[in-house]
């Protein structure tokens, strides 16, 4: 079920629904997306061809994998046009995303399809994401953001905290987590992760 965000009839209507295997090749635009932010030109055939790139995306829907997807709602003959995705994935020590920080610590990307971008719906995905990843007894999560991409004040507002000891954090890059946890809340034990 898509659930709308946005009704005003200067904006684009935006929904929301969950990240599913058929969204595949939509989740690799993504990776390209999150890897080329500086105006690079990574193609998907690259972005396929590296291991640690392609792990972001392939084979979704596995366990402990969870995403949303933003959908601009009017989109050509009524079709509904994925512009956005926010998704975690967990990743085992010997094969980590550049934010690792610990097997049971999933890792959050994001990307806004450009013509998209600085409408909010980037925030709202995240926040939404992270909202369900709470729900479900999630009690950190982590990811890795170049110090010089503006998506890091995003997190920052979001509560992200840096990881200065982290296997990922560079000169160039920081690893951030986020605590989930509520004060006071008591949550679900997360699903078993591989190690
Ligand atoms: C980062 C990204 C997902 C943000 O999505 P978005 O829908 O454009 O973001 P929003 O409109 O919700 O903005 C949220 C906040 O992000 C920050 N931000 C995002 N893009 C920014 C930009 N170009 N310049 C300055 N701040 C920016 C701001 O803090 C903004 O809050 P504000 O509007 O109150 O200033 C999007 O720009 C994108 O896809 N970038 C390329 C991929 C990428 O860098 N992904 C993150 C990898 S870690």
């Amino acid at each position: 079920m898509t659930t709308e965000s946005t009704t005003q009839a200067d904006k684009p209507r935006i929904g929301v629904r969950e990240l599913t295997p058929t969204d595949g090749d939509f989740l690799v635009d993504m990776v390209v997306e999150a890897v080329n932010w500086s105006g690079e030109h990574h193609t998907r055939r690259g972005v396929l061809g590296s291991p640690r790139l392609a792990r972001y995306a392939v084979g979704w829907g596995r366990p402990g994998d969870l995403g949303l997807v933003a959908v601009d709602l009017e989109g050509p003959r009524g079709l509904q046009v994925p512009v956005g995705a926010a998704w975690l994935r967990y990743f085992p020590s010997k094969e980590p995303g550049y934010g690792f920080v610990a097997p049971g610590i999933p890792e959050v990307s994001l990307a806004i399809v450009p013509g998209y971008r600085r409408r909010g719906i980037g925030r709202a995905l995240l926040i939404n994401l992270l909202a369900r990843a709470r729900a479900q007894g999630t009690g950190h999560v982590s990811l890795s953001v170049a110090r010089a991409n503006p998506a890091l004040a995003l997190y920052v507002a979001l509560g992200f905290q840096p990881v200065p000891d982290a296997p990922g954090a560079s000169a160039e890059s920081v690893t951030l987590v986020l605590d989930l946890i509520l004060p006071g809340s008591t949550r679900p034990e997360p699903p078993d992760q591989p190690a």
